[in-house]
């Protein structure tokens, strides 16, 4: 098996090749493409060391089983047609394609990726994590509405976004992806807002959300606001249902997902997340209503939300099943 990835020197490429090491996934050829400004550097891989590329149109026309695309939607614009043409399965990270493209969260819609060929769109990291317990609300009850507020990590802005907050803790000058200083603080914008005042994260959570469920007609509500943490994206979540709602019936269907850990009597927070690669729903409690309930929701974001979804898509086409290990 042949396997590209395209931003591998990034926080969401270095992460895919980590999460390929611990499932033991080694591609015969691993090919590492960035821009110019990383070229020749060294990655290790088990035990090889793997020189960084340039990325170029023709070294992504070679015939790939995957390309895993984190290079922001530009790169993905500009690549990914291409690769496309050229026959690769691309799995692209950025919002270039969600909207024209299958958006998979294999658990949730694996199945329209079923014998398919061609770009898959991997969804935003704060929809990846929340799509799934909804999910499985939404095939008990019937999901109407949904009021979200995120609580998101500055990693989830890239690099940039881990450097900026140490600059920031450090007193230095730092040219920051923040619209105000993020160290102490809460800012309740991550991306331009739109004619209505909605931000590009709420517009993309919101979109994002209904594709995956396949709800046209959802009622939803979201706030998105950046944190000073540096990995790990927190939502509180209000869903109210056509039927009636039963937390231990919840329950009960949480367990048969591979990436929910329910957490009982108590919540998590990012500080804890480690390395999982769950998401981990908490406080799950009764609504204003008997149609709603409300809960706590956390995930590593550069994994679920990004990397370990990508690697999921991935290993689906591969086996049709999800090989979510942790
Ligand atoms: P580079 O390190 O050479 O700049 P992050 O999201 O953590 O900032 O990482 C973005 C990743 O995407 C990096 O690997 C970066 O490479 C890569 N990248 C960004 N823009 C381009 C581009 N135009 N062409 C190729 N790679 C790009």
């Amino acid at each position: 098996m042949k396997i590209g990835i395209l931003g591998a020197t990034g926080e969401v490429g270095r992460m895919m090749i980590q999460i390929l090491q611990e499932r033991q996934c080694r591609p015969k050829k691993l090919s590492l493409f960035a821009s110019e400004r990383s070229e020749g550097q060294q990655v290790g891989f088990f035990n090889e060391l793997i020189k960084v590329q340039r990325v170029t149109k023709e070294a992504l026309n070679e015939k790939f089983d995957f390309l895993l695309f984190s290079a922001g939607g530009d790169a993905s614009k500009k690549y990914a047609p291409n690769a496309e043409n050229a026959g690769n399965v691309v799995i692209d990270n950025s919002s270039a394609f969600r909207k024209t493209h299958p958006l998979i969260v294999p658990e949730v819609n694996g199945h329209l990726i079923d014998n398919y060929k061609g770009i898959v769109a991997n969804p935003n990291c704060s929809t990846i994590q929340v799509v799934i317990p909804l999910y499985y609300m939404h095939l008990l009850y019937e999901l109407e509405e949904v009021v979200i507020s995120t609580y998101q990590s500055v990693s989830g802005a890239g690099h940039k976004g881990i450097a900026a907050l140490n600059a920031e803790k450090n007193k230095n000058k730092t040219n920051s992806p923040f619209p105000k200083e993020i160290d102490g603080n809460v800012i309740p914008q991550i991306g331009e807002f739109d004619h209505e005042g909605h931000s590009e994260e709420e517009l993309k959570m919101t979109y994002e959300i209904k594709k995956i469920l396949n709800i046209t007609n959802l009622k939803i509500a979201v706030t998105t606001v950046r944190i000073p943490v540096y990995y790990g994206h927190s939502e509180s979540v209000f869903a109210r249902f056509k039927k009636e709602a039963s937390i231990t019936e919840i329950e009960k269907a949480f367990t048969k997902s591979d990436s929910i850990e329910y957490q009982k009597n108590g919540y998590l927070t990012p500080k804890e997340l480690l390395d999982s690669d769950k998401s981990f729903v908490g406080r799950l409690r009764k609504g204003p209503d008997k149609h709603s309930v409300q809960f706590w929701n956390v995930a590593h974001n550069i994994r679920l939300g990004a990397a370990t979804n990508a690697v999921n898509i991935m290993q689906y086409m591969l086996n049709n099943k999800i090989a979510n290990k942790r």
